[in-house]
């Protein structure tokens, strides 16, 4: 059977597991967000609220791609089990600074998705690295971006600085094509 499935995909088992682990933490960052969703709903950061909605959303298309992309080339996927993530946070600003974290972990793994394919001369799975590395510097820009707006806009009410991060998205800079990134 393991022949087998070597025979059907040029994805190789190293490679095959590095972005089945992948598919797991797309899959756990976007119910991270959702947690911080409706965190932010509950206390009345609808604005916030909006974004982490919308962030989660892009987790599990993130997770998707690479599900697709396992399977597009032949090899094997494994759905990620759900984990239930913290629920309680005591500030906006903590929700953007577990993002960050996240996001900080996230880009280290891609990187190894990257150094895996280069490895193993698998150029197309390099390709997809890639395009996750430049997504990784708007998605750490926007969490360390929020952290300091929030620190800027000190003093001002909670309902300013909430619909300030409602916008938070437009704040990313655009790194070479980045545009063609979500
Ligand atoms: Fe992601
Ligand atoms: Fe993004």
């Amino acid at each position: 059977m393991k022949n087998l499935m070597r025979m059907r995909t040029s994805l190789v088992e190293e490679v095959q597991n590095i972005l089945n682990a992948q598919v797991e933490i797309e899959g756990n960052a976007s119910q991270k967000y959702l947690a911080m969703a409706t965190w932010c709903d509950r206390n009345g950061y609808k604005s916030s609220a909006k974004y982490f909605y919308s962030q989660s959303e892009e987790e599990r298309s993130h997770m998707m791609r690479i599900l697709r992309y396992v399977l597009d080339m032949g090899g094997t996927v494994v759905t990620p089990e759900v984990k239930m993530p913290k629920q309680d946070y005591t500030s906006i600003r903590e929700c953007f600074e577990v993002s960050l974290e996240s996001e900080i972990f996230v880009t280290k793994n891609i990187n190894k998705i990257v150094a895996a394919s280069r490895e193993a001369n698998d150029f197309a799975t390099e390709q997809l690295g890639l395009w996750f590395v430049k997504e990784q510097i708007e998605e750490e820009y926007i969490a360390r971006r929020a952290i300091e707006m929030i620190d800027l806009l000190d003093g001002e009410s909670m309902f300013v600085i909430d619909t300030e991060l409602g916008n938070i998205r437009a704040q990313a800079p655009a790194p070479f094509d980045a545009a063609e990134a979500e």
